[in-house]
């Protein structure tokens, strides 16, 4: 089947009821483009929940309301004919690119004055650092979800808050769906793929590596020593990363991956995630120790 484009929220909801009506399952995939093999292995995620004769939907929006003022929204990379054509060849169904002007539309009468929040767990690590972004991010995916109406959503493990405040979203607000976070892809060098891995510039990608080489440390560690105190693994890790001279550990933390809550003893099956400016790049990866 020919993938189709579709720009329009009324009539991204007229498919998807017309899809639903029909019996098939609809699997989600939203992004905000740059796409790259994570993206894509999302996409056969749900395209294997859904099954064959399931309806596969990507989005592709840049959303404003979960970046700061501050933070790279202008420069944020696109690439639509490229994104385009690796949607096709993966056999998305539905390429869904809905416009500023819908989503948050701001003339007399139809101006947008609703957010969605998560109110616990959005509030540490990234929530920290970026205090308004979970904001924008619940607002936006609740908003998708309205409009492609899927049994089944997936989202990448590398924002592992972001996964984990979804799902707490979905189960607060009683969304009828599923939400799987897949696991990260990686480049052979173990750098987490991102979109953001563009903007690093000459040896700024090989002192990216520093990110998944904590992680892969910190756990051989763990393993080796069992229980470790929390604040020595952050020391080791910031003496890592300081090492390199772009680098600037933003936040480092060690916590139960249900909850979320910090933990000050860190032991196998405890949840690692850090935050690293790399020049002026920031990037973030997780493991579970
Ligand atoms: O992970 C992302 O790309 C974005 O945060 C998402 C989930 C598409 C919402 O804009």
């Amino acid at each position: 089947m020919l993938m189709r484009k579709v720009t329009k929220v009324g009539a991204m909801q007229r498919l998807a009821r017309q899809w639903r009506q029909d019996g098939l399952r609809i699997g989600f995939v939203p992004t905000m483009g740059f796409l790259h093999d994570g993206h894509l292995s999302l996409v056969r995620r749900a395209r294997q929940i859904v099954g064959p004769k399931g309806m596969v939907v990507l989005s592709i929006y840049v959303n404003p309301m979960q970046f700061a003022p501050t933070e790279d929204l202008a420069a944020y990379p696109r690439d639509l004919a490229r994104d385009t054509e690796l949607c096709r060849k993966e056999a998305v169904d539905v390429l869904f690119l809905p416009m500023n002007e819908e989503m948050y539309p701001a003339d007399h009468g139809r101006e947008f004055s609703t957010a969605v929040v998560e109110e616990k767990i959005s509030r540490c690590m990234e929530g920290a650092s970026r205090p308004t972004h979970f904001r924008g991010v619940t607002t936006v995916v609740a908003k998708l979800f309205n409009m492609v109406l899927p049994d089944v959503a997936v989202f990448g493990a590398k924002d592992f808050q972001q996964g984990a405040v979804i799902q707490r979203m979905v189960r607060d607000l009683n969304f009828p769906l599923k939400v799987v976070v897949a696991p990260t892809l990686r480049e052979s060098d173990g750098l987490a793929m991102s979109s953001r891995n563009k903007y690093l510039q000459g040896d700024e990608r090989r002192q990216a590596l520093v990110l998944s080489r904590c992680l892969r440390q910190t756990r051989e560690r763990v393993r080796k020593e069992g229980v470790v105190a929390a604040a020595r693994l952050r020391d080791a890790v910031a003496a890592m990363v300081s090492a390199e001279p772009a680098a600037r550990l933003d936040y480092v933390e060690f916590f139960d991956p249900e909850t979320l809550v910090a933990v000050e003893a860190v032991e196998p099956g405890t949840q690692m995630a850090m935050a690293t400016f790399v020049g002026r790049t920031r990037l973030i990866d997780n493991i579970k120790l």
